[in-house]
Protein backbone atom coordinates (compact mmCIF):
# COMPACT_ATOMS: atom_id res chain seq x y z
CA UNK A 1 0.00 0.00 0.00
CA UNK A 2 1.12 3.59 -0.68
CA UNK A 3 2.94 5.43 1.89
CA UNK A 4 3.31 1.86 4.02
CA UNK A 5 6.86 1.53 4.41
CA UNK A 6 7.81 -2.04 5.83
CA UNK A 7 11.58 -2.59 6.13
CA UNK A 8 13.57 -5.31 5.08
CA UNK A 9 17.08 -4.31 6.61
CA UNK A 10 18.89 -7.56 8.05
CA UNK A 11 20.15 -4.94 10.85
CA UNK A 12 16.92 -3.97 11.85
CA UNK A 13 15.16 -7.57 11.77
CA UNK A 14 17.87 -9.25 13.84
CA UNK A 15 17.68 -6.39 16.29
CA UNK A 16 13.83 -7.14 16.35
CA UNK A 17 14.29 -10.88 17.24
CA UNK A 18 16.61 -9.69 20.36
CA UNK A 19 13.55 -7.44 21.51
CA UNK A 20 11.06 -10.16 21.21
CA UNK A 21 13.34 -12.57 23.33
CA UNK A 22 11.56 -12.46 26.75
CA UNK A 23 15.11 -13.10 28.59
CA UNK A 24 16.53 -9.57 27.15
CA UNK A 25 16.73 -7.10 30.01
CA UNK A 26 15.52 -3.46 30.17
CA UNK A 27 19.07 -2.19 29.44
CA UNK A 28 19.74 -4.01 26.49
CA UNK A 29 15.82 -3.61 25.41
CA UNK A 30 16.63 0.05 25.60
CA UNK A 31 19.50 0.24 24.04
CA UNK A 32 18.12 -1.48 20.71
CA UNK A 33 15.03 0.48 20.48
CA UNK A 34 17.46 3.09 20.50
CA UNK A 35 19.64 2.06 17.54
CA UNK A 36 16.25 1.02 15.89
CA UNK A 37 15.28 4.26 15.93
CA UNK A 38 18.04 5.49 14.39
CA UNK A 39 18.43 2.81 11.45
CA UNK A 40 14.42 3.81 10.95
CA UNK A 41 15.46 7.64 11.22
CA UNK A 42 17.87 7.03 8.52
CA UNK A 43 15.25 5.24 6.08
CA UNK A 44 12.12 8.48 7.23
CA UNK A 45 14.23 11.23 6.59
CA UNK A 46 15.98 10.19 3.13
CA UNK A 47 14.09 12.62 1.48
CA UNK A 48 14.77 15.61 3.49
CA UNK A 49 15.84 18.43 1.01
CA UNK A 50 19.10 19.59 0.14
CA UNK A 51 20.92 23.04 -1.65
CA UNK A 52 24.56 23.22 -2.62
CA UNK A 53 26.14 25.49 -1.09
CA UNK A 54 30.13 26.41 -2.03
CA UNK A 55 32.59 24.56 0.45
CA UNK A 56 36.80 24.91 0.55
CA UNK A 57 38.26 21.67 0.35
CA UNK A 58 42.14 21.77 0.80
CA UNK A 59 42.33 21.53 -2.68
CA UNK A 60 39.67 23.31 -4.14
CA UNK A 61 36.20 25.13 -3.86
CA UNK A 62 33.16 22.48 -4.88
CA UNK A 63 29.35 22.78 -5.32
CA UNK A 64 28.29 19.97 -2.45
CA UNK A 65 24.86 19.65 -0.95
CA UNK A 66 24.10 20.09 2.70
CA UNK A 67 20.86 19.99 4.35
CA UNK A 68 17.90 22.53 3.03
CA UNK A 69 17.61 23.93 6.60
CA UNK A 70 14.07 22.26 6.30
CA UNK A 71 12.37 22.58 10.45
CA UNK A 72 12.03 19.01 12.15
CA UNK A 73 10.44 18.44 15.07
CA UNK A 74 10.25 14.73 16.86
CA UNK A 75 7.09 13.38 18.89
CA UNK A 76 7.04 10.35 21.03
CA UNK A 77 4.17 8.85 22.34
CA UNK A 78 4.94 8.67 25.71
CA UNK A 79 6.02 6.49 27.33
CA UNK A 80 7.59 4.06 24.57
CA UNK A 81 7.94 6.35 21.93
CA UNK A 82 10.72 7.99 23.70
CA UNK A 83 12.98 4.72 23.64
CA UNK A 84 13.21 5.92 19.69
CA UNK A 85 13.72 9.73 20.64
CA UNK A 86 17.59 10.07 20.75
CA UNK A 87 18.25 7.62 18.11
CA UNK A 88 16.45 9.88 15.95
CA UNK A 89 18.19 13.05 17.70
CA UNK A 90 21.63 11.39 17.11
CA UNK A 91 20.82 11.97 12.94
CA UNK A 92 19.44 15.81 13.13
CA UNK A 93 20.65 17.13 16.68
CA UNK A 94 19.40 20.27 16.04
CA UNK A 95 15.33 19.27 15.80
CA UNK A 96 13.06 20.60 18.07
CA UNK A 97 11.00 17.67 20.32
CA UNK A 98 7.44 17.56 21.66
CA UNK A 99 5.52 14.99 23.69
CA UNK A 100 1.98 13.27 23.50
CA UNK A 101 1.23 11.43 26.45
CA UNK A 102 -1.11 8.74 25.69
CA UNK A 103 -2.12 5.44 27.65
CA UNK A 104 -4.39 2.57 26.66
CA UNK A 105 -7.42 1.57 28.87
CA UNK A 106 -6.73 -1.75 29.50
CA UNK A 107 -10.46 -2.90 29.46
CA UNK A 108 -11.61 -0.65 26.45
CA UNK A 109 -8.06 -0.28 24.16
CA UNK A 110 -9.39 3.16 23.80
CA UNK A 111 -6.52 6.07 23.78
CA UNK A 112 -6.62 8.57 26.49
CA UNK A 113 -4.63 11.29 26.09
CA UNK A 114 -2.76 13.12 29.34
CA UNK A 115 0.00 15.41 28.00
CA UNK A 116 0.43 17.65 24.84
CA UNK A 117 3.31 20.12 24.02
CA UNK A 118 4.61 20.62 20.36
CA UNK A 119 7.39 22.93 19.26
CA UNK A 120 6.30 26.52 17.89
CA UNK A 121 5.73 26.89 14.33
CA UNK A 122 5.02 23.28 14.17
CA UNK A 123 2.76 24.18 10.80
CA UNK A 124 6.36 24.51 8.72
CA UNK A 125 7.70 21.61 10.42
CA UNK A 126 8.59 17.94 9.03
CA UNK A 127 7.08 16.21 12.06
CA UNK A 128 8.70 12.28 13.30
CA UNK A 129 6.03 10.98 15.56
CA UNK A 130 7.67 7.76 17.09
CA UNK A 131 5.87 4.72 18.83
CA UNK A 132 7.23 1.34 18.67
CA UNK A 133 4.27 -0.50 19.03
CA UNK A 134 1.25 0.22 16.82
CA UNK A 135 -1.20 -2.20 17.66
CA UNK A 136 -5.34 -0.89 18.05
CA UNK A 137 -4.06 2.15 15.90
CA UNK A 138 -5.83 4.48 18.19
CA UNK A 139 -3.10 6.07 20.12
CA UNK A 140 -0.88 6.87 17.03
CA UNK A 141 -4.24 8.08 15.14
CA UNK A 142 -5.10 10.02 18.81
CA UNK A 143 -1.41 11.48 18.39
CA UNK A 144 -1.72 12.67 14.88
CA UNK A 145 -5.44 13.96 14.98
CA UNK A 146 -4.14 16.63 17.73
CA UNK A 147 -1.33 17.12 15.51
CA UNK A 148 -2.95 18.13 13.26
CA UNK A 149 -5.09 20.33 14.86
CA UNK A 150 -2.67 22.22 16.26
CA UNK A 151 -1.46 23.03 12.61
CA UNK A 152 1.46 20.12 11.69
CA UNK A 153 0.88 19.28 8.43
CA UNK A 154 4.18 17.12 6.90
CA UNK A 155 4.06 14.01 9.45
CA UNK A 156 5.55 10.49 9.42
CA UNK A 157 5.10 7.90 11.90
CA UNK A 158 7.37 5.63 12.47
CA UNK A 159 6.96 2.21 14.64
CA UNK A 160 9.42 -0.75 15.53
CA UNK A 161 6.16 -3.60 14.83
CA UNK A 162 2.38 -3.04 13.88
CA UNK A 163 -0.62 -5.21 13.69
CA UNK A 164 -2.05 -5.64 10.23
CA UNK A 165 -5.26 -4.20 11.84
CA UNK A 166 -3.31 -1.36 13.36
CA UNK A 167 -1.81 0.15 9.94
CA UNK A 168 -5.01 -0.07 8.09
CA UNK A 169 -6.92 1.81 10.69
CA UNK A 170 -3.98 4.22 10.93
CA UNK A 171 -3.81 4.49 6.87
CA UNK A 172 -7.28 5.09 6.31
CA UNK A 173 -7.47 7.64 9.21
CA UNK A 174 -4.84 9.36 7.76
CA UNK A 175 -3.75 8.46 4.63
CA UNK A 176 -1.74 11.57 3.91
CA UNK A 177 1.39 10.09 6.28
CA UNK A 178 3.83 7.91 5.80
CA UNK A 179 3.93 4.83 7.85
CA UNK A 180 7.62 3.44 8.19
CA UNK A 181 7.39 -0.07 10.21
CA UNK A 182 10.28 -2.26 11.24
CA UNK A 183 7.65 -5.65 10.66
CA UNK A 184 4.60 -6.42 10.34
CA UNK A 185 3.28 -9.07 12.89
CA UNK A 186 0.29 -11.37 12.60
CA UNK A 187 -2.31 -10.01 14.65
CA UNK A 188 -3.80 -9.06 17.94
CA UNK A 189 -4.81 -11.25 20.78
CA UNK A 190 -8.41 -10.66 22.91
CA UNK A 191 -6.29 -8.45 25.02
CA UNK A 192 -5.12 -6.20 21.94
CA UNK A 193 -1.56 -6.71 22.27
CA UNK A 194 0.59 -7.49 19.06
CA UNK A 195 1.32 -11.43 18.36
CA UNK A 196 4.21 -12.43 18.34
CA UNK A 197 4.95 -9.22 19.36
CA UNK A 198 7.78 -8.31 22.01
CA UNK A 199 4.98 -8.17 25.16
CA UNK A 200 4.48 -4.01 27.16
CA UNK A 201 7.29 -1.69 25.27
CA UNK A 202 6.75 0.86 27.62
CA UNK A 203 6.93 -1.89 30.59
CA UNK A 204 10.06 -3.01 28.82
CA UNK A 205 12.51 -0.07 28.08
CA UNK A 206 11.41 1.36 31.67
CA UNK A 207 11.76 -2.05 33.60
CA UNK A 208 7.98 -1.40 35.28
CA UNK A 209 5.23 -3.36 35.28
C1 LIG B 1 1.45 1.28 24.07
C2 LIG B 1 2.32 1.62 22.90
C3 LIG B 1 1.41 2.49 22.06
C4 LIG B 1 0.07 1.85 22.30
C5 LIG B 1 -0.29 1.00 21.10
O1 LIG B 1 1.39 2.30 24.97
O2 LIG B 1 3.51 2.26 23.25
O3 LIG B 1 1.38 3.85 22.46
O4 LIG B 1 0.19 1.02 23.46
O5 LIG B 1 -1.56 0.49 21.19
P1 LIG B 1 -2.75 0.95 20.25
O6 LIG B 1 -2.21 0.98 18.86
O7 LIG B 1 -3.77 -0.13 20.47
O8 LIG B 1 -3.25 2.29 20.70
P2 LIG B 1 0.67 2.17 26.41
O9 LIG B 1 -0.74 2.63 26.32
O10 LIG B 1 0.91 0.80 26.96
O11 LIG B 1 1.41 3.27 27.27
P3 LIG B 1 2.94 3.32 27.78
O12 LIG B 1 3.81 3.56 26.56
O13 LIG B 1 2.94 4.47 28.71
O14 LIG B 1 3.26 2.00 28.44
N1 LIG C 1 1.26 -1.94 23.42
C1 LIG C 1 2.39 -2.65 23.63
O1 LIG C 1 3.33 -2.16 24.30
N2 LIG C 1 2.46 -3.90 23.14
C2 LIG C 1 1.47 -4.44 22.40
O2 LIG C 1 1.61 -5.60 21.95
C3 LIG C 1 0.30 -3.68 22.19
C4 LIG C 1 0.23 -2.43 22.69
Amino acid sequence: MENIIETNHPLIQHKISVLRNKNTGTNEFRGIVDEIGMLMGYEALSDLPTQMVEVDTPIETCLSPMLAGKKLAIVPILRAGLGMLNGVLSLVPSAKVGHIGIYRDEETHEPHEYFCKLPSHISERLIIVTDPMLATGGSAIAAIDLIKQKGGKNIKFMSIIAAPEGIKKLHEAHPDIQIYVGHIDRELNKDAYICPGLGDAGDRIFGTK
